[in-house]
């Protein structure tokens, strides 16, 4: 597997033949593997990248003690069969230090969006720098970030990026909790309850409203639940059981 960690090294060494990109931010769970794997499956060549992107953190602390594990991403990337990684600096992606970004005014600014301001000017900006640096044929996001996933494709097809952009589905612990770089922040108290945000985000007989009430019982601060693009989607602070982190998770379901 080839580390690379700029643009002009990535012209010298694209294999000829379609290539499969995943982005990421590392701290690599089974979730990424499976949409790595689905790309080796549709495309002959795989490249991820592992980037930590500041512009898309609204909130310091986030950024700060996100986790990075690169040793053990490559690890895991090499035994299923990834070819290439782009790991750049930040000098790199912003040679223009963020002056030109993406911006959307409708899709982004609902749920995660009117939580995070400026979280997915930052998330699109650097997708489409990563598009630009690989020039792939296809890339892989996961449905856990639905609204994420919706935004990457619309950017695609509005500004003609050769690109395609494919839907996978969310991957799941065996009690329901979606896969997430986050979760390994939950202490084992946390990590309990967090069941019981999964499942109340999947219980359809609940109201969005009644569904809140439970959580909010539970001891979650709920930042929403709600009803969009054939989706219920939902985000939650844990609360700082055992003088754990709050952690924020989201999730969805297809309804
Ligand atoms: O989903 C993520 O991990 C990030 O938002 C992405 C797409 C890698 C952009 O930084």
């Amino acid at each position: 597997m080839t580390i690379f960690h700029t643009p002009t090294e990535w012209r010298a060494l694209r294999p000829s033949g379609t290539l499969g990109f995943v982005p990421t931010m590392g701290a690599l769970h089974d979730g990424h593997l499976a949409l790595v794997k689905t790309a080796l499956a549709q495309c002959e060549h795989a490249a991820v990248s592992i980037y930590v992107n500041p512009t898309q953190f609204n909130n310091p602390e986030d950024f700060a003690k996100y986790p990075s594990t690169f040793e053990d991403d490559c690890r895991l990337l090499e035994e299923v069969g990834c070819g290439f990684v782009f790991a750049p600096t930040y000098e790199t992606l912003y040679p223009d230090s963020y002056r030109y970004r993406v911006t959307e005014t409708e899709t982004s600014t609902v749920l995660e969006g009117a939580h995070r301001p400026g979280h997915f000017d930052g998330v699109l900006t650097v997708v489409l720098k990563l598009f630009n640096c690989l020039q792939a044929d296809a890339a892989f996001f996961g449905e856990k970030d639905y609204q994420q996933l919706l935004l990457v494709k619309e950017m695609a097809e509005a500004l003609h990026h050769p690109t395609k952009v494919i839907a996978c589905p969310t991957v799941r612990e065996p009690d329901g909790i979606a896969m997430s770089s986050r979760n390994r922040r939950l202490n084992p108290a946390q990590r309990a309850l967090a069941t019981q945000w999964a499942q109340t985000l999947a219980n359809t007989t609940l109201s969005c409203d009644a569904a809140t009430q439970d959580l909010t019982e539970l001891g979650f601060t709920v930042d929403y639940i709600a009803e969009r693009w054939g989706r219920r989607l939902g985000a939650v602070h844990t609360p700082p059981l055992d003088n754990g982190p709050v952690v924020r998770l989201i999730d969805n379901i297809a309804l």
